[in-house]
């Protein structure tokens, strides 16, 4: 299968790439940088295509010279870097989505996979967030995921695009290199098991729904692989860890591990501005159980902390570390 990934060079689309030409797919990425960077070692087995989803022709020309069967499409701009810069979110998060629906459409690429975000919930969400909760984002990052998974619907009953897509909670994994609000459930694991000290930007109190980066990865091709009579609710919530840790509690995980881990907390006011607003601690995933079979590896943070540290230790290339 010829397949592009846009954003096949990031966090989580590096590990995606990297499974999908495990299974024999002929796999193009798609993105700002020709540097391959997280895949440099892959990247004699895949084309790395410089290009920015912003630009329409430049997403047609890829779809079209590389004969595109299927897209991923992960490239976007996240959270914080759409506060920090809206216009240049609306353009890449949201013109960016359209044109690559477009380029679907037009190309007759049959299948989509999209990837929202947690961030589409926000204003009158509860501590619960099903597929059916009302979402009412606040923000330029969530307003315009929202506003693509809508459109992903309408492509396809009005055009026939076998449209899906997650709905991810925080990822978390090594070698994540973004400040975002949830970070901090990353880099507790991953700076103590790289022997420095981490300052963690919130309380030991806080939590927000989170998943493995291995499941995040598993949960895209799983829905991309169900049979379509399955799919009926197209955007999905997925979930990982269940019942979701507090700061200190993926601390005391860690420690169980590294009893010399160096972790503080000095919570940052702007970030903790976030966490007084955001409720939601349980992200539901019923239909994409119900629909696709899906089923988190790793449901708790003692079970994704060791896994974490041995990646850290064992692969720090792969990571960027
Ligand atoms: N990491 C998380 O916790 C998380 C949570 C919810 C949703 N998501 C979604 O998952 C997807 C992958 O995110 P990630 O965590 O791997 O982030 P990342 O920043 O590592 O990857 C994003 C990729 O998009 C590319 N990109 C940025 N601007 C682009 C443009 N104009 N045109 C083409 N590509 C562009 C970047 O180069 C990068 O490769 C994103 O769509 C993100 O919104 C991530």
């Amino acid at each position: 299968m010829r397949t592009l990934v846009t954003g096949g060079t990031g966090y989580i689309g590096a590990e995606l790439v990297r499974h999908l030409l495990e299974r024999g797919d002929d796999v193009v990425t798609f993105g700002p940088s020709s540097n391959p960077g997280r895949i440099a070692d892959i990247a004699k087995d895949i084309a790395v295509v410089r290009g920015n989803t912003a630009y329409a022709s430049e997403v047609f020309n890829v779809v079209k010279d590389h004969r595109i069967e299927r897209i991923f499409h992960l490239g976007s701009m996240l959270s914080s870097p759409s506060q920090a810069d809206p216009w240049a979110s609306f353009q890449v998060n949201v013109v960016g989505t359209v044109n690559v629906l477009e380029a679907a459409r037009l190309f007759d690429v049959p299948q989509l996979i999209f990837t929202s975000t947690i961030g589409t919930f926000a204003l009158g969400a509860g501590t619960v967030a099903t597929d059916h909760t009302i979402q009412r984002p606040a923000t330029m990052y969530g307003s315009g995921k929202l506003y693509c998974e809508c459109l992903g619907r309408f492509y396809r009953s009005r055009f026939g695009l076998d449209y899906r897509a997650v709905r991810f909670p925080s990822v978390v994994g090594p070698g994540t290199t973004q400040r975002t609000v949830a970070q901090y459930n990353s880099w507790m694991i991953e700076y103590p098991a790289l022997g420095k000290p981490f300052e963690c930007f919130v309380t030991r109190e806080t939590k927000g729904p989170a998943m493995y980066f291995k499941d995040a990865v598993r949960s895209l091709w799983m829905l991309a692989d169900a049979p379509r009579e399955r799919i009926e609710m197209l955007n999905y919530n997925v979930a990982g860890l269940d019942p979701t840790p507090m700061a200190r509690e993926v601390e005391a995980a860690v420690r169980a591990h590294i009893p010399e881990a160096v972790v503080t907390y000095n919570p940052d006011p702007v970030i903790m501005d976030y966490y007084r607003t955001a409720r939601i601690e349980t992200f539901d995933d019923t239909c994409a159980r119900k629909e696709w079979g899906w089923l988190p590896e790793y449901t708790t943070i003692e079970a994704l902390v060791p896994d974490f540290i041995n990646e850290v230790r064992v692969n720090p290339n792969r990571y960027g570390l």
